[in-house]
This record gives structure tokens, C-alpha cells and sequence, in this order.
């Protein structure tokens, strides 16, 4: 049973997501949390890990560590996001399970599904079919993972979890454009333009692929409720279960960040994937749901880019 006492672990506690799971558990009043940096403590080493472990203790382990990056990343190190994915995910599900750990969640990606997937997501699909080719190797080394906790359920029938978020955006996203995901590019090219006196912005495609988006504080406070209650079965996808049109999330951050000049669709450029929305019936079953709808966060996230836009070439631009 975990108390506001018990020493939980949180690896990749500096990143977007690990860092927003920190804030939430401090702020309900979790008082013995820990963390380490990746020059700490390099997950992809096995011996240093299992040190670690014998050496703390925890009660909870949550794993929001990971190499993360986007198309071109994954294109170009293959190797690298298949590899150290799964040496970062079996070294920790593989030292909490010979220290005896109780708690376990693990945290994926929406790419774990088959590109051609019915929408929306269901976690049955998963290996249905094949994977989108572009960040296959991010998505066997997930799967992987989610085995392995699967597996332990199942032989062990210890409480270790696999959560599955759709597109994360909020506070201490990345909005390097070469690596960016789509929410945080749109908010940095709006502002510059705005700041620009209000020049056009060129975005890519046509404007009518579907995506969903959920804020990073509602995906920590699904940690939260994985953390605290014993869920039934192995995998659940997060998100909000609502998605819209690219279009239509360009006009909204026009709106928040100011920006009153032109949009312009270059169609020359692809589209990707014309719809990806989850299926969260199963935590909404459970009594999980998102709080924070699209504008709010949106406003919460480009508050922080203005606080923090000079800090970016030495905290963010990876
Ligand atoms: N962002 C999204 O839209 C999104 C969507 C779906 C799922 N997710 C999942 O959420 C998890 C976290 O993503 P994120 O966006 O928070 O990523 P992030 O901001 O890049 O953070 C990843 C963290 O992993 C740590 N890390 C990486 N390699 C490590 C190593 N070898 N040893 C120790 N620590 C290492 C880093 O630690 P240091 O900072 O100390 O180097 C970093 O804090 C990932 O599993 C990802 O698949 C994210």
C-alpha cells in the first residue's frame, strides 16, 4: 500500500512528463520522492541500476524515462531509440522485480498501435498489424515494455501498469522547431510572427488531419490515480477522448498567443496519418478523466514559453 510517505521513484524526473508527475505528487502531499538526472544515473546501465535499487529501496517506481524524439530523430537513430529504450524499461522493470517492488507504472506512446488501426484506439488492437514504419523502432521497444509488464502480472501477480498517453503538450514542452512536436511548434511560430509585426504563418499540409491533445497535468494526474488505486488490467490508453482538426487547433493558438495576420496551408508538404484519437472508455470506467480542455491548457503553456523563452537556448533547444 502506498502512503504520502512511501519513497517513490521517478525516473526521468526532469522531463516534461516525469517533471509535472514530481509537481503533482508534492502538491498532494507525497513528502519522499526521488530522483535522479541521467548523468546520476544512467538507466541504460544495468549494474548502476540494480545499485540503485538495493541501495534505496523504493515502494514505487513510475518510468517516464525514455528517448524521445520526433520523425526525423527516429529516422536518423534507429538503433538508438529501439536499443536504449528497452536497456532504460528492462533495467528498471527488471530491478523492480528482484527487489521485490510492489508498484510499477510504465509509460508509453499512442504509436504503439497499428498505423491502419480502427479509430478510435482501442487497447485491444495492439499488435493487431503493422506499425507506422517512421517510428517503429520508438514502437517495438514500448511493446516490449508493455510485455514485460504484462508478463509479470501474469506470472507474479504484482500491481505493474502500462499507460498509454496520446499527443502530450503543457509546461516545460519543447519548442526547438527541428524537434518539436506539433502543439508547441504552432505556439512558437505564432508568437514570432506576432512579434514580427504579424507576418504570415506557413504551416505544413492541409490543415484537415484530426489529432487529440491532452495537457501534461492531466496525464500526471492519471499517474496519480494509477499510483494510488490497483487498476484491474494491464494497459490503458490516456487521453481525452476528443480530437479536432489541425485547422481548427491552428486558429485556437492564433487566438491565445495574438498573432492577426494570415495562415497559409503549404499542401506540398504531407499530412501524416489523417486521424488518431483513443478509445479512454477504460479509464473513464475506472473514474479517471482529463480536467483541462483545449484553450486552458493551451493559455497555461504559452504563459510558461513567455516566462521562459530566454532560458530556452540552455534548458530546451535539444
Ligand atoms: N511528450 C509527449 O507528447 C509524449 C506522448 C506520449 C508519451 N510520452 C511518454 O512519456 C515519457 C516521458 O516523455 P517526455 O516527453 O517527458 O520526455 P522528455 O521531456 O525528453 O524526458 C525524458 C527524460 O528521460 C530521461 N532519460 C533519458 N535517457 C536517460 C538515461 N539514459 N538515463 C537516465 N535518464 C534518462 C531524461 O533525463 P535527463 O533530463 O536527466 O537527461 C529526461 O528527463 C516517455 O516514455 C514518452 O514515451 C510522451
Amino acid at each position: 500500500m502506498i502512503s504520502k510517505d512511501s519513497l517513490i521513484y521517478i525516473a526521468g524526473h526532469r522531463g516534461m512528463v516525469g517533471s509535472a508527475i514530481w509537481r503533482q505528487l508534492s502538491a498532494r502531499g507525497y513528502t519522499n520522492l526521488l530522483g535522479m538526472t541521467s548523468k546520476e544515473l544512467d538507466l541504460r546501465s544495468q549494474s548502476e541500476v540494480l545499485d540503485f535499487f538495493e541501495k534505496n529501496k523504493p515502494s514505487a517506481v513510475i518510468d517516464a524515462a525514455a528517448k524521445v524524439g520526433g520523425i526525423l530523430a527516429n529516422n536518423s537513430y534507429p538503433y538508438q531509440f529501439l536499443m536504449e529504450n528497452m536497456q532504460i524499461q528492462n533495467n528498471l522493470i527488471d530491478a523492480s522485480l528482484k527487489m521485490n517492488i510492489g508498484k510499477f507504472i510504465f509509460l508509453g506512446s499512442s504509436c504503439i498501435y497499428p498505423k491502419l488501426a480502427p479509430q478510435p484506439l482501442k487497447e485491444e488492437y495492439l499488435l493487431t498489424d503493422s506499425l507506422e514504419p517512421t517510428n517503429e523502432w520508438y514502437a517495438v521497444a514500448k511493446i516490449t515494455g508493455i510485455k514485460a509488464v504484462e508478463s509479470i502480472r501474469k506470472q507474479f501477480g504484482k500491481d505493474y501498469v502500462s499507460l498509454m498517453p496520446t499527443n502530450l503538450y503543457g509546461t516545460h514542452d519543447n519548442f526547438d522547431l527541428n524537434t518539436s512536436h506539433v502543439l508547441p511548434a504552432m505556439i512558437r511560430k505564432f508568437h514570432e510572427a506576432k512579434e514580427n509585426n504579424n507576418t504570415p504563418v506557413i504551416l505544413w499540409g492541409s490543415g484537415t488531419p484530426m489529432r487529440e491533445f491532452l495537457f501534461v497535468d492531466d496525464m500526471a494526474s492519471s499517474v496519480v490515480f494509477a499510483l494510488e488505486n490497483k487498476l484491474p488490467e494491464h494497459l490503458y490508453n490516456v487521453g481525452t477522448g476528443q480530437d479536432l482538426m489541425i485547422k481548427d487547433l491552428a486558429e485556437l493558438i492564433q487566438k491565445v498567443t495574438g498573432h492577426t495576420g494570415e495562415i497559409v496551408w503549404d499542401s506540398e508538404k504531407p499530412d501524416g496519418t489523417p486521424r488518431k484519437l483513443m478509445d479512454v472508455s477504460k479509464m473513464h470506467e475506472l473514474g479517471w478523466k482529463h480536467t483541462i480542455e483545449l484553450e486552458d491548457g493551451i493559455a497555461k503553456t504559452y504563459q510558461w514559453f513567455l516566462q521562459n523563452i530566454n532560458n530556452f537556448k540552455e534548458v530546451k533547444m535539444r
